[in-house]
């Protein structure tokens, strides 16, 4: 049945190759003063928060820099960030950096305009006013963080991740220029690329999918498999870290306004317990994920889209069952191309958590919108596939 539906983009979009000179124009327009730059110290080091503080330098805009954001960003460094926002007083955050940095800034801004805890906005649209204005300099290729609703921060005491849908966390400015994608590490090009996939597979079989995901997803599905290959063969490659911008911006946009499914709500909850990446997480649960779905008819002929964007030869006639398998069979091969040959129990993962990581799951915001919804044992079994 047709169902009335909202499609959430940010203001503004710089994209492309040099798509950062544009930015003097975009803070002279909106009068910005002070700025809270928030990022991690690996960025200040390759030098592309100094690029950053010129420009802002040339606008006379006031910032300070906040670069203790980590990997799985916890309350407790949101609170740092926040307690240095509302010092200097900003009237705009910087995020530059990749999901972790992005979705500090969400965080922030929310806490700044709406006060309370982090933990009070955890859910769907928690909060009643919009962030203070954020603006997102995105330095990966991979979470979409730069134009979704969504943002994840880690329980410092009980290292669960925690997920918040919020459309009042929503960008002002997000920039995604590939010349700052340059300098990315191959591991962090690998795992950020499989993350992008797997939201856009995600987004395409989720059960809020729309004619509007859908033609994102399956392009971005199309995209980062051709270019995540040579992306990751060559750092260097502009074209290819050009069109992987372009595709996890796409997906991103897919994602947050299709949702995600059971392999975000299970790689949360690993990736919070061991304080694992997120987009290793993922590639590893993605195709046991599939296969688990796959299980339902309506989704193997999701699925079967899914197959031809990744390129497999699929013709009318094929059963939608065997394109699944397909599908999964290649999902696999790309991993394996790109040097991912994990399993759950070479990343330390215990097989005696879990019961304790599949009820996280199974409460996890991702979680509703996946096209069946499991029980605890189906997701206790999906890992132990992946263990
Ligand atoms: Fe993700």
């Amino acid at each position: 049945m047709l169902k009335a539906k909202k499609y959430n983009l940010v203001e503004t979009n710089l994209f492309g190759p040099g798509a950062i000179q544009f930015l003097p124009d975009e803070f002279k327009r909106r009068n910005y003063r002070r700025a809270l730059i928030v990022t991690d110290p690996s960025l200040v080091k390759v030098g592309i928060v100094a690029k950053i503080e010129a420009i802002l330098s040339q606008r006379k805009i006031m910032y300070t820099i906040f670069d203790q954001v980590c990997p799985n960003p916890t309350v407790a460094i949101v609170d740092q960030g926040l307690a240095q926002c509302q010092s200097m007083n900003a009237d705009c955050i910087i995020a530059i950096g990749g999901g972790s940095p992005i979705d500090t800034s969400k965080a922030i801004g929310i806490l700044a305009t709406n006060g309370g805890t982090v933990q009070s906005y955890m859910g769907v649209n928690k909060s009643q006013r919009p962030a203070l204005p954020i603006i997102a300099i995105n330095t990966t290729a991979g979470t979409g963080s730069e134009v979704t609703t969504f943002y994840v921060i880690t329980d410092d005491k009980t290292s669960s991740k925690m997920v918040a849908i919020d459309d009042n966390c929503t960008v002002r400015i997000a920039v995604n220029d590939p010349e700052l994608m340059l300098s990315m590490p191959k591991t962090l090009t690998v795992t950020t690329g499989m993350d992008a996939l797997t939201h856009a597979i995600e987004a395409y079989v989720s059960i809020n999918a729309n004619p509007l995901t859908d033609k994102d997803a399956l392009w971005a599905i199309r995209t980062i498999h051709t270019y995540l290959p040579k992306a990751v063969e060559c750092g260097e490659d502009i074209e290819a870290r050009t069109m992987m911008a372009h595709a996890s911006y796409i997906a991103g946009i897919a994602f947050s306004n299709a949702g995600l499914g059971m392999v975000h709500a299970m790689a949360h909850s690993l990736g919070g317990f061991y304080n694992l990446p997120h987009g290793l997480c993922n590639a590893i649960l993605l195709p046991y994920v599939m296969e688990y779905n796959g299980r339902e008819k309506e989704v193997q002929k999701r699925y079967k889209e899914v197959a031809a964007a990744l390129g497999v030869a699929t013709t009318p006639w094929m059963m939608p069952y065997k394109a699944t398998m397909d599908a999964i069979m290649e999902v696999k091969k790309l991993s394996r191309r790109l040097g991912l040959n994990h399993r759950l129990s070479s990343l330390g993962v215990k097989e005696s958590d879990f019961e304790s990581l599949a009820t996280l799951a199974l409460s996890d915001t991702c979680m509703p919108t996946n096209p069946i919804q499991p029980s605890l044992q189906d997701i206790i079994n999906v890992y132990k596939k992946a263990f």
